[in-house]
């Protein structure tokens, strides 16, 4: 049985006031808040058993390189991983996505070879991209969304071509929720020997991910939208093409020797980690997904699609507010603007004196607001902990921004 109001307890923050209202924190998608075992971990890995990892041979940094180390297995089962050295560890995706176009781009694309991205692409799945077509003459291939917001996995299939090199794709769009049929795209890309990437920034908060079943080469994670700490994450390499990768930053454990004039790198995943690593900041998001995978993802799943179901049913039924993405299967993001309400800036700080939280722009994805024809879009994302009547009280302040505004 899904206890929301056990999981609600568990996130500190929960229970305070802001602008002496209780706190709606419906900006999951930009960050989730912390349970306190996360808070525990960080503040234990500080107190207790702090020490650089992989360096030292005294006992504080072996335990500090044990808890460090575990974690990859936490994330290697968390997202079925074949093999603990696919789990590269950095800081979020961002880094992840950077990391691969600096790897593996540089090195395995010329002029003219062709990267295929959706249009509702966060920006770091598009200037990674960006910087090789600048820097080396890669072409970006655009697919499109549909007036729902879905994305045709066989649209995708159709944009490849005999010069496709990548194609990097979302698997739940931040601004949409759509969710993308990445499996059939990665298993078409795959009989082309074609590279995949997936962003799964969104997805793995809110649905159970397999990278094997996938098939995907790269599948990118961050972790303080997965409760974790901020600047802490991973991205799966599969085996094959982490041996086509070239170290993105020098510097650490990513050698083996280095001479005046040699130098030689580590095995995966250390070639691939350079310098002093977010220590405190993984351990904080093995006891994260400690946290998630006791709860179940399936259970995470079933619950934020009921909050997603009643808040479709709850706001479709204003006519003056456009919803951004409208696709049945898509998770509990919800981009909307007021017709006649000038910037969704006014929304949310509107909203932010009732107490929520919401956030309000361009949601790092231009490509996509240029698409849907608009330049920002108020957004209410959702998290495990969030509640129907949440969803009552957003309702409530929409019709209040709509009286004022519009
Ligand atoms: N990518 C985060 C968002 O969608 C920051 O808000």
């Amino acid at each position: 049985m899904y206890d929301v109001n056990k999981i609600r307890k568990d996130f500190p923050i929960l229970s305070r006031t802001v602008n002496d209202k209780p706190l709606v924190y419906l900006d999951n998608g930009a960050s989730a808040q912390k349970p306190q075992v996360v808070i525990d971990a960080v503040t234990k890995a500080y107190a207790e058993e702090y020490s650089n990892v992989h360096r030292g041979l005294h006992t504080l940094s072996n335990i500090a390189t044990d808890n460090y180390e575990a974690v990859r297995g936490k994330i290697q089962s968390f997202l079925g991983a074949e093999h603990p050295e696919e789990i590269i560890f950095n800081s979020g995706t961002t880094e992840g996505i950077n990391m691969v176009s600096y790897g593996w781009g540089i090195p395995n694309l010329k002029a003219g070879d062709e990267i295929i991205l959706s249009v509702m692409e966060h920006h770091a799945n598009i200037v990674p991209w960006h910087f090789l077509r600048e820097r080396q003459g890669v072409v970006l291939k655009w697919v499109e969304t549909d007036a729902d917001g879905a994305l045709d996995a066989q649209a995708v299939i159709d944009t490849m071509t005999d010069k496709t090199k990548l194609v990097a794709i979302t698997q739940m769009s931040n601004v949409l929720g759509t969710v993308v049929d990445v499996k059939t795209i990665c298993d078409a890309a795959r009989q082309r020997g074609i590279a995949t990437l997936v962003d799964g920034s969104q997805s793995s908060v809110h649905m159970p991910v397999n990278v094997q079943e996938i098939g995907c080469d790269f599948f990118a994670i961050t972790g303080h939208k997965l409760y974790g700490p901020s600047s802490s994450g991973a991205i799966y390499v599969r085996k094959e093409r982490g041996d086509e990768m070239q170290p993105f930053m020098g510097g650490g454990d990513m050698i083996k020797t280095v001479e005046r004039d040699i130098v030689t790198y580590n095995s995966m995943p250390h070639k691939l980690e350079a310098g002093t690593p977010g220590i405190v900041q993984m351990i904080g998001l093995g006891a994260a997904i400690d946290y998630m995978q006791d709860i179940g993802m399936e259970n995470i799943a079933q619950h934020e699609a009921s909050l997603r179901d009643y808040a479709v049913k709850k706001l479709s039924k204003y006519n003056w507010l456009d919803i951004q993405g409208q696709t049945n299967t898509k998770g509990a993001i919800f981009s909307f603007t007021i017709q006649g309400a000038g910037h969704p800036h006014d929304i949310s700080t509107i909203l932010d004196q009732r107490g929520i939280a919401v956030r309000a722009g361009h949601h790092c994805a231009q490509p996509l607001m240029q698409h849907l024809g608009i330049t920002a879009s108020a957004r209410a994302s959702f998290a495990m902990y969030n509640q129907l009547d949440e969803i009552d009280k957003l309702a409530d302040a929409l019709e209040f921004c709509h009286e004022l505004l519009a």
